[in-house]
């Protein structure tokens, strides 16, 4: 079971279920089919020459912490400006917007690689009131491996199967993710991998006892395909490896059947079986520093996934301040504030999550 999804028991679910109709249900929950398809539109790939707004599209394709999409876009001739939207804060996981501005750190470089591949290259700057410019030129296509993984990055919530990646790919991986202001630490041997597993089992196990942090993060849950297209933002079950349930049921078996121990038990499987952890950290704590620290990690698991691996976040050492000097620590980087945590390795793939339509997000 994974923090960010839930999971019923069976025999939970019969109960829960009991008085409902085949059809019923299905009209309560929308269908995987449906979901599918919605899904794949959003990730089409671009056209041969896209507009500003595929561009978006694609940039939205990025990660951002619960699937909030804490962003606005405002579209010049030659530059695109990525706002906050503070209405989409996080602030019990997340006080200071820390994952708010790695988020669109995250949309920035997926937004740069997709316009550089495609004709309008540009620098990326972020703005001392908080907005990000990418701003650009006309200029030759020039294709990346990490463009074509925009639309098959997901973060895969399920065990790896272990195997461990080779040198030469870890270096791509390095070299991939290499940004200014941001160092870059892999952890591949298994005891710092353990290590690390039981911070972020202690961190997990911090964040479930805070009702606080269960109420922000059930408000992002989405416990079927319909309300998962419905919103286009937030938790899909099934794209944790959860089961499917009308939203009543479902907010009912996340307060009846949520428990820290199953969950710890299921993050323990999810790092154990990872080929490696890579933390990220920025040279300093600001907002300029959480966007490079989001640009690094989305062109890290674009690399990884243009590689076949598999990526998820396990942010909890971070997300629970006290437990960061100890995961800096055993990494060698004693004195410095870890930003990300993220797992990797080779695993199936899940369900993609959803996203807000493009005009949602134009200002
Ligand atoms: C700053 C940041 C922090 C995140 N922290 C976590 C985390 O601790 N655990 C987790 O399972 N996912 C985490 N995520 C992943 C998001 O939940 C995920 O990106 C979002 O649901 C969209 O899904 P996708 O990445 O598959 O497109 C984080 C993402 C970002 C950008």
């Amino acid at each position: 079971m994974n923090r960010r999804g839930f999971i019923t028991g069976t025999a939970g679910m019969l109960a829960f279920g009991g008085g409902v109709g085949t059809l019923g249900w299905r009209a309560a929950t929308g269908s995987m089919g449906e979901y599918n398809t919605h899904v794949a539109t959003l990730r089409a790939q671009l056209p041969h020459d896209p507009t500003l707004r595929d561009l978006i599209r694609y940039a939205v394709l990025a990660p951002s912490g619960h699937n909030t999409q804490p962003w606005r876009f405002a579209v010049d001739e030659h530059a695109i400006v990525i706002s906050p939207d503070l209405s989409r804060a996080t602030p019990v996981v997340d006080p200071n917007d820390h994952h708010m501005f790695v988020s669109m750190g995250c949309a920035a470089e997926t937004l740069r690689i997709a316009a550089e591949s495609t004709g309008r290259p540009g620098e990326i700057e972020p703005e001392e009131e908080g907005s990000v410019h990418y701003t650009f030129a006309e200029g030759a296509p020039r294709l990346s491996p990490l463009f074509a993984a925009i639309p098959r990055r997901q973060s895969t919530r399920a065990d790896f199967d272990g195997r461990r990646v080779s040198v030469v790919d870890l270096m791509t991986l390095e070299r991939e993710a290499k940004m200014p202001g941001v160092a870059l630490v892999l952890v591949t041997e298994r005891p710092g991998i353990d290590r690390i597993r039981d911070l972020v089992i202690a961190g997990n196990g911090a964040q479930m006892a805070d009702p606080a942090f269960m109420a922000e993060l059930k408000h992002w849950l989405r416990f079927n395909p319909r309300l998962a297209m419905k919103m286009g933002d937030g938790l899909f079950a099934a794209a944790s490896g959860n089961p499917i349930l009308p939203d009543q049921l479902g907010r009912g078996a996340f307060d009846l059947f949520f428990r820290a121990t199953a969950e710890n038990r299921k993050y323990g499987h999810q790092i154990d079986t990872a080929s490696g952890i890579a933390v990220f950290f920025g040279d300093r704590e600001d907002r300029a520093h959480w966007v490079a620290v989001g640009r690094a990690c989305q062109r890290f698991a674009l690399a990884a996934t243009s590689l076949g691996l598999r990526t998820s976040f396990v942010n909890q050492p971070v997300e629970v301040a006290r437990l960061r000097p100890e995961l800096a620590a055993l990494v060698g980087a004693s004195g410095k504030r870890p930003d990300l945590v993220m797992r990797f390795g080779y695993g199936p793939d899940l369900p993609f999550s959803s996203r807000r339509p493009v005009d949602a997000v134009l200002s």
